[in-house]
Order: C-alpha cells, then structure tokens, then sequence
C-alpha cells in the first residue's frame, strides 16, 4: 500500500515510520525543508525512544522517505494520512487551518480514487465537512472518501504507543473505506473497533477528556486530603485496587499539561456549548487544572515576605518525563509568576533546556546540573519528575540551599525522610 503522511510532529512521523516498519511504502510530507534534510539523514525533529532507528532502518530500504513535494506525494498516494496540528483557539474551539490547507493540496494533487484519513485530533462532524469540500474541489471522475482513524500515543512512549497500540479506532461510512483501513492494519495485529465517523471523532475526546477528569478529580481529593490529614497516594493505591478503577492516571500533582489535555478539554467543552450542551464534568476538569497548576507557588508566597531578590531553582521544565516539549506544562505560568514577583530562577532540565530558552530567553539562568540549579537558593521548586530529580538524596537539598525549603509538586520524595533531614518539605495532597 502506497501511503502519504501529512504532518511530521508527533503523530505524522511516528505513524509514518511505524506503517513503514510494518511494510508499507510511505512517504511523510512537510512544508519545512530543513525538516525533511534532516529526516533523510535519519534525524528526528522531536526527541522519541526508539524513533530515529525506525527512521534509519526504512529508510535505508527504501519503505519511508520524506519530502516537500506534496503534489507528487498525494498523487502516487493510495491513501493519504492527514497528521497535522489542530492547535487551540482563543475562544478554546480546536483551529482547523492546518487540515484545511492540507485539504486543498490534496484537493488539487490527486488524479486517483483516495481514500484520506484523518488522524488529527478533530471536532465531531469534521470528517464529514472536508469530504464535502474535497468531492466539490476535485474532477468527478475521481472518488474521495474520508475515514477517522485518531491517535492515542502519548510523548516519550509514542513508537511502543503506535506498534502496540490498545486499540486501533477507525470511523468509516462505506465497505471499501473499511477494507482498505483493515488492511493498512493487518500486519500490526491490534484489537479494532469499528464504528462511524462522527463515534470514532468522539471517541478520541472522550478518551482524552476522562483521562483529563481522572488527573483532576484526584487532584481535588488530594486538597481535601490535606486539609482532613489524609495521604493521597494512599487513598489512590487503596482505590487502584478495585479494577472498576484500575491504578493509572490516578497521580495527583500540579497538574496536566502537554499538548493534548488542555486543548482537548477546551475543545470538546466548546464544542458542547456550541450544541447547546454545557459539559460540566468537563469545566470542572479544566477549572480544577487551572487552579492546581499555581497551587504551590501561592503555598510559597504565603510562606515568604516576599520573593523579591530571592534565589529560586526549579526543577523539571518540561510537563512530564520522556519528552523535552514544555507545551502547556504548569512550569511556564509557575516561573512566570516568580519572575514577575522579582525572584532569580535558576532552572535545570535534563532535556527540555533548548525549548525553555524559546520561552524565557535570559529571563532565567540555565543551570547545567541539578546541584548548580540548587545551589544557595533560598527555595526549591519540582516541577516534573525526572528519575534523576526523583533521586536526589535529602543532604543534598540540605546542603546545597542557603535555606532548605522545597515545594515537590510531583511527590518525589516521601516527607518524613525530607522532614527527618531537616528539610521543609511541601507536597501535593500529603
Ligand atoms: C495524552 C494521552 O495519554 C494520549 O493517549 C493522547 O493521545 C495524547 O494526550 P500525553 O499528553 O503525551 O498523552 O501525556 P500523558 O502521559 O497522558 O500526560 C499528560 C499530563 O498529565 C502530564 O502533564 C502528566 O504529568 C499528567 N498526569 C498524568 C498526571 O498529572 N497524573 C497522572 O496520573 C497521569
């Protein structure tokens, strides 16, 4: 099967290369020259496990290569993977520009039946919209047909997430889009589920949002459990138990982040109150993560006269492990909240440092290790928790910091063991 991809951010190149690895011949395109020279020569524009060598291997044999060309792309294509960015709008409803542009190249490229799929993450009823518009643009004599078929990697796991997927979800409206999605996923030997379009655009929101609502529901509990004297990573292993309820996305924190959950919420919030439907399990999602994600600096300011002058590190930068995006992470509003009250911040992250600068440029000081970072700072900030934060031994804190006062907004550390060294210890929900 002759397959276009296009888009080569995290979803577009690792479905790329994964449809690849499983034998099929695909060709990723992107409008970014310098992307596709590096693709080529097997470097991959976003930092994934396992990635770069899938890149190498196919194409070295000849199954992935990449290009700018997207006429030549879609026009040898027999289906044509649209993985472009849906990022979020003002109002909070999902942009579609990137499909829409993407939709008119494709629109004037083809000279055969296509079947296209759309593995963004869209609005329900998208699908739909862009078939209208493609059979209107394209020659009659040419057949065009969308089918959902939307992504559930997550960063940092993304290749392992894409060849063993839980479940591979496809929205179709005829026979022949099904047949052509079923064998496209033959060779990855998946559990599929097959529905409509409109049930398989839901089913990614959906998806997204509980996971969203799980996060902030246990972050709510674990302010209760402050205030009632009670241990949420207890009460979460107690509940994990149950396999009504399982033991994932059960962690409280300073909340989520990254470039899915937030949007994905909006979106879908949006969209219902568009339909005249208020989700309100869904704003309470949202509004819970909004207030959660200053928890602890407000906790900090309560605690000093003022954070002017003071030197603060933090550690951890990017909105969870495995990955060096910082899109959405509660670390931005927490630094820039410090910075506007006149602190020093030193921050550390083992990858995310090159997106940090694109963000606070020399606002704050770049620290190379964890000790740099903390050294006489008069208070300390966890932010994500990377196994080498996680393994910072308590002396440490105690003797690196002018003051050993640390805020862990990813309970790394277990209190009484920072309590017993000496440390003023502040966590989430313990
Ligand atoms: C998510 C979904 O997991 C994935 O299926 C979807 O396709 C895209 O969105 P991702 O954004 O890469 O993936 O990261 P994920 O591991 O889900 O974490 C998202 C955020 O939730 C992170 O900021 C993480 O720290 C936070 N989180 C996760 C918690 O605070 N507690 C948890 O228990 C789990």
């Amino acid at each position: 099967m002759k397959i276009a991809v296009a888009g080569t951010g995290y979803v577009g190149l690792v479905t790329g290369a994964c449809l690849a690895e499983k034998g099929h011949n695909v060709i990723c395109v992107d409008i970014d020259e310098n992307k596709v020279k590096k693709m080529k020569s097997g470097i991959s524009p976003i930092y994934e496990e396992g990635l770069e060598e899938i890149m190498r291997r196919n194409y070295s044999n000849g199954r992935l290569d990449y290009t700018t060309d997207y006429s030549l792309a879609y026009k040898n294509a027999d289906v044509i993977f649209i993985a472009v960015g849906t990022p979020e709008r003002s109002d909070g409803s999902a942009n579609l520009d990137y499909i829409r542009k993407v939709a008119s190249e494709i629109a004037e490229s083809i000279e055969k039946n296509t079947l296209i799929v759309i593995k963004s993450t869209v609005p329900i009823g998208t699908n739909a919209k862009i078939e209208e518009f493609l059979r209107k643009k394209i020659k009659s004599d040419i057949y065009v047909e969308l089918a959902s078929n939307p992504e559930f990697l997550a960063q940092g796991t993304a290749v392992r997430d894409t060849l063993h997927a839980s479940r591979i979800v496809i929205g179709v409206e005829s026979k022949w889009a099904e047949n052509i999605m079923k064998e496209i996923y033959k060779p990855f030997d998946l559990p599929m589920i097959i529905t409509n379009r409109n049930s398989a655009e839901m089913i990614k929101y959906a998806s997204n949002d509980f996971l969203a609502l799980r996060i902030s529901y246990m972050n709510d509990i674990a302010n209760l459990c402050e205030i009632v004297g009670a241990n949420v990573e207890d009460v979460a292993e107690g509940m994990s138990y149950d396999d009504r309820i399982g033991s994932k996305f059960l962690k409280a924190g300073i909340g989520y982040g990254g470039s899915c959950f937030p949007k994905d919420t909006k979106a879908l919030h949006w969209l219902s109150s568009q339909n005249g439907y208020e989700l309100k399990t869904v704003r309470a999602a949202i509004e819970v993560n909004e207030q959660q994600k200053m928890k602890l600096v407000r906790k900090a300011s309560e605690r000093v006269d003022s954070f002017e002058g003071l030197k603060v590190a933090v550690l951890g930068l990017t909105f969870k492990p495995g990955t060096d995006d910082l899109r959405e992470s509660p670390s931005i509003p927490n630094i820039e909240y410090l910075l506007e009250r006149g602190a020093h911040v030193t921050v550390y992250d083992p990858v995310g440092e090159e997106n940090a600068k694109k963000l606070f440029g020399d606002k704050v000081i770049y620290a190379k290790s964890i000790i740099e970072a903390i050294k006489d700072s008069s208070m300390c900030f966890i932010m994500t928790e990377w196994p080498e934060i996680k393994n910072i031994k308590p002396e440490v804190f105690k003797n690196e910091m002018l003051e050993p006062l640390v805020y862990d907004g990813r309970n790394c550390y277990i209190p009484k063991v920072m309590e017993e060294a000496g440390i003023e210890y502040y966590s989430i929900g313990r």
